[in-house]
């Protein structure tokens, strides 16, 4: 152990002040890692430099060691600066982003996928990622939906303490974990109209139910930073939101460090709410914050304010050891360059293993829309026309590729034809994906394909740059001439299966109405055109589940599953307009595709829903049997899903809410009975005063998925 109270008494004030700075590798060395934010000149003091205590986004390995062996030289103190990342689906073998893996249902593979993340991380001198973000959110317009898991409370806690679990580990001197940052603390999901970094005014209630719960999970899972999020939370931006840091550091009793978002601290000026540097800097040390994000605010005012008393320096202090303690925990002190492996690129990176598990979790997280019984196809198709922008394109990582390379992902045509190489296939774009490529020039060709062709399939979606950090759409459907391309295609060809790559859900009308299959591939990453070929031909079975709404048209966003009954809801599942209730007079108030829906290979039944009793008391608990049958001759996986709705409340409550699930796998034929339990604690919820509480009365108790439910059981609570 270091004794770091040792190390605090011998720092000056300005030494301290500059654990608490971060900037961007790129400040340190000529490499540049891809950029993570605005680069404005901070007139920083090179001779201040020494004193950094950490630094974000480096490419490689020898810019780790390189920087930290001059740190180690100029500080006199020898405090070893941390690097940190957005290592958000891989390092440098990608796999699914986090919208994708969510749909697989399983934390154990979201976990193995942080662990191929941590291991490469490691090595190139990372030790923190800024990962897991757990917004919740519901508008699909927002282009950082890729980066969640949805519009599922419960979800998002078990996928966010999953990936803490797999990026920390154990134990984070092992070299082979990395410690990770939850992120944005708090609300950033809920920006207004699907904007990027607009604001969040969201009540208390809605926040303790939906928003809040998954940062929990990860401070309860021992997650070892927080990041505040840009936004403005009910009109304080929560760099600066007193009524959060409360929440993080005394209701819950967050011990680690805090972070800003990139700049955010310096961004409380553009809010309107600091009126200039000082008062930035007084806002967000007074209120939350330990590490400045590359602005400069600390570093010109904090000084001055700990010797005018404005804090007192024992508030510095504090938050200087929480993170020399994070630094003494990742075994820095003891090695500044641990886990670095200068042979990354031979011995870590891509490794065969780790190319399985991103391979398996982008089958897993693949979801089955639409199946006519096309899929999957046989292996003797003699003639394939691979059509779309997507057919021949290694640009299917996404956003927050980390060091991950394009270049090294293999494509649709690459995977289909290693595991069919005696089909012939013809590739034809037909058509780009850019909002400009309006151009129908390659039509004929792509339909000509079409017509020549046993099968086709059509690989369309949405560019990697049309969703990530600040991407938003005001429009989701399918951008450019790919609306016009479907039709074509599916009228010379019915035989055609669609592929969708996209880091949203999208308007997916015309392929819903035209194509004869339709499997969501997300982005999938390094090894997703081997995970695509796999599951078109059946050495795959599809098992995902869609985590967020697919709207009919882009104004119904936000649409989500978990919504309150209205006093007018319209109770027919179709589109016909009645007046009077809550709807829209061109279109539905209901998804194309909801919240859990997925098709499989296999056929499942879901046979019987048994519940142990009619009652219970608050002491008393419930189990609920769920016996689904596999009827087809196909193994398979399902994931079974429990429902909850609170009939009469003191306050509305959610049609549904997902309240358990269990992910299965069934062999052929197989029947099994899954058991969930039903206590007191998961029929909270927060009432007027935001206390969580139960309400005695009539619960129903369902299986299928949201607003297809298929089995419904009812009980009281007594
Ligand atoms: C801004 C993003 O909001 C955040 O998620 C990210 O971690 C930082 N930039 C650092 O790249």
């Amino acid at each position: 152990m270091t004794d770091l109270k040792k190390i605090l008494s011998k720092m000056t004030i300005p030494e301290k002040i500059g654990q608490l700075m971060q900037l961007r590798g790129a400040d340190f060395t000529e490499t540049e890692a891809g950029e993570t934010g605005p680069n404005d000149n901070l007139n920083i003091n090179k001779h201040f430099y020494k004193s950094i205590g950490s630094a974000l986004s480096f490419a490689n390995p020898t810019d780790t060691t390189e920087v930290q062996k001059t740190h180690m030289e100029k500080d006199p103190l020898k405090i070893p600066m941390i690097f940190m990342m957005d290592v958000i689906h891989g390092f440098r073998t990608m796999y699914p982003i986090p919208l994708a893996l969510g749909c697989s249902f399983d934390p154990e593979l979201m976990k193995e996928c942080c662990r191929v993340a941590a291991r490469e991380a490691s090595a190139s001198g990372i030790h923190v990622t800024f990962a897991p973000m757990v917004d919740y959110v519901r508008d699909a317009r927002w282009g950082r939906v890729m980066e969640t898991c949805g519009e599922d409370p419960l979800l998002n806690c078990i996928m966010g303490a999953a990936q803490v679990e797999g990026f920390q580990g154990d134990d984070l001197k092992n070299e082979n974990n990395i410690a990770a940052c939850a992120k944005h603390f708090a609300a950033y999901g809920g920006a207004e109209a699907g904007r990027d970094y607009s604001g969040v005014e969201l009540s208390e209630h809605i926040l303790r139910e939906y928003y809040l719960p998954a940062y929990k999970a990860c401070v309860d899972a021992g997650v070892s930073m927080i990041m505040t999020s840009f936004n403005t939370l009910n009109g304080v931006p929560a760099v600066a939101n007193e009524w959060l840091e409360k929440v993080l550091r005394e209701e819950w009793g967050f011990k680690g460090v805090v972070i800003s978002d990139y700049a955010a601290i310096a961004e409380l000026i553009t809010h309107g709410v600091a009126a200039d540097d000082r008062e930035a800097a007084k806002k967000a040390f007074g209120n939350l914050c330990d590490i400045e994000m590359v602005s400069n605010k600390y570093y010109n005012c904090l000084e001055e304010m700990i010797k005018d008393g404005t804090f007192p320096e024992k508030m510095l202090d504090e938050a200087v050891l929480r993170v020399l303690e994070l630094k003494d925990r990742l075994g820095l002190f003891e090695d500044p360059y641990r886990g670095i492996n200068p042979n990354a690129e031979k011995e870590v990176y891509l490794l065969p293993e780790s190319r399985e598990t991103v391979r398996r979790a982008a089958e897993e997280s693949a979801v089955l829309l639409k199946n006519n019984g096309i899929l999957p196809l046989s292996d003797n198709i003699k003639k394939i026309a691979l059509i779309g922008p997507f057919a021949d394109n290694k640009k299917i990582i996404g956003e927050w590729p980390c060091m991950g390379k394009n270049e090294e992902c293999v494509t649709v045509k690459e995977g289909i034809s290693a595991l069919v190489p005696d089909a012939r296939i013809t590739v034809a774009e037909g058509c780009g994906y850019y909002f400009d490529d309006l151009s129908e020039e390659g039509f004929s060709k792509a339909v000509a394909a079409a017509k020549d062709a046993d099968v086709v399939i059509l690989c369309v979606g949405e560019p990697q740059e049309y969703s990530g950090e600040s991407n938003n759409r005001a429009d989701i459907e399918l951008p450019g001439a790919q609306k016009r391309l479907i039709p074509e295609i599916t009228a010379a060809n019915p035989n055609t299966v669609a592929l969708v790559f996209s880091g949203r859900p999208n308007v997916l009308c015309e392929l819903e109405q035209n194509a004869a299959a339709i499997l969501h591939m997300w982005f999938p990453g390094t090894e997703g055109g081997n995970a695509a070929a796999n599951l078109i031909f059946g050495r795959a079975n599809p098992c995902g589940k869609i985590t967020m709404s697919f709207p009919k048209k882009t104004g119904q966003c936000p649409i989500y599953y978990n919504h309150t009954n209205t006093g007018r809801p319209k109770l027919t599942n179709d589109d016909e307009f009645v007046r009077f209730i809550s709807s829209y007079i061109d279109c539905g108030p209901f998804p194309l595709y909801s919240f859990g829906y997925g098709l499989s290979y296999s056929d499942f039944e879901y046979e019987s829903l048994e519940l142990s009793s009619d009652k219970m008391t608050a002491d008393e608990k419930i189990t609920v049997k769920v016996t689904v049958k596999n009827k087809s001759e196909r193994a398979g996986k399902e994931t079974v899903m429990l429902y909850l709705r609170d009939v009469c409340a003191s306050n509305a409550r959610p049609i549904q809410q997902l309240i358990a699930f269990s992910k299965e796998k069934f062999e052929a034929g197989e029947r099994k009975t899954v058991e969930f339990e039903i206590n007191e604690k998961m029929l909270r919820f927060p009432d007027n005063q935001n206390k969580f509480i139960s309400e005695k009365g009539v619960f129903e108790i369902s299986t299928g998925y949201a607003d297809h439910l298929i089995l419904t059981g009812k009980f009281s609570l007594i």
